[in-house]
């Protein structure tokens, strides 16, 4: 199943990755790709950017504040090579209904949620948790994760503590 799923993952790479990247020079970090009504994947231009991401994912799923992840891999693609990783499919905030979105919003009456998951977060991390945009965190079985680290691992980056016990 999972090499099964590997193999659609880097299939479904190439093919994003044939497409022109608009936002390549725009700071966006990420491609993502849903394979089954479970797992998606996900992929990056650096290894280091996806060994991060990964490495958050994974310390942050064992608490329940992230979709799970597994199976790296990685696809070239021109004389370019991109990294992944296989990631739990996530109900996105902003693609909800608004009528279930506007919950979760200031003053909802589910609006806590992502303050306490993030404050959660920051202490499993040991790091700021920021960025948390509607397109950065969702619903995975009726409860809020977050699914983008990316802006976290450039902070530990800039600070110089990106380190082995990230990854
Ligand atoms: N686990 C997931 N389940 C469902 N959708 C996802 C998942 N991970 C990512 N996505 C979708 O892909 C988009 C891009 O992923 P992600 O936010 O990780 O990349 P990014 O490039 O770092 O984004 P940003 O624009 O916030 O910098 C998300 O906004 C979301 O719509
Ligand atoms: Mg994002």
């Amino acid at each position: 199943m999972a090499d099964n799923l590997r193999f659609r993952a880097v299939m479904s790479g190439k093919a994003l990755a044939s497409q022109r990247w608009a936002h390549w020079h725009e700071g966006v970090h990420a491609r993502y790709r849903q394979l089954t009504t479970e797992w998606g994947m996900k992929f990056f231009a650096f290894q280091t950017q996806r060994d991060e991401n990964y490495a958050m994912q994974v310390k942050l799923a064992r608490h329940g504040l992230a979709p799970k992840a597994k199976c790296k891999f990685s696809f070239k693609y021109g004389d370019r090579r991109f990294y992944g990783f296989l990631t739990e499919v996530v109900e996105v905030m902003e693609k909800l209904r608004w009528e279930e979105k506007r919950r979760y919003f200031n003053g909802g009456d589910k609006s806590h949620e992502l303050s306490e998951v993030m404050q959660q977060a920051k202490k499993v991390l040991g790091c700021n948790v920021y960025d948390m945009h509607s397109g950065n965190y969702g619903l995975l079985r009726g409860k809020v994760v977050l699914i983008d680290f990316s802006t976290m691992t450039d902070e530990l980056y800039r600070r110089g503590v990106c380190t082995a016990e990230h990854r």
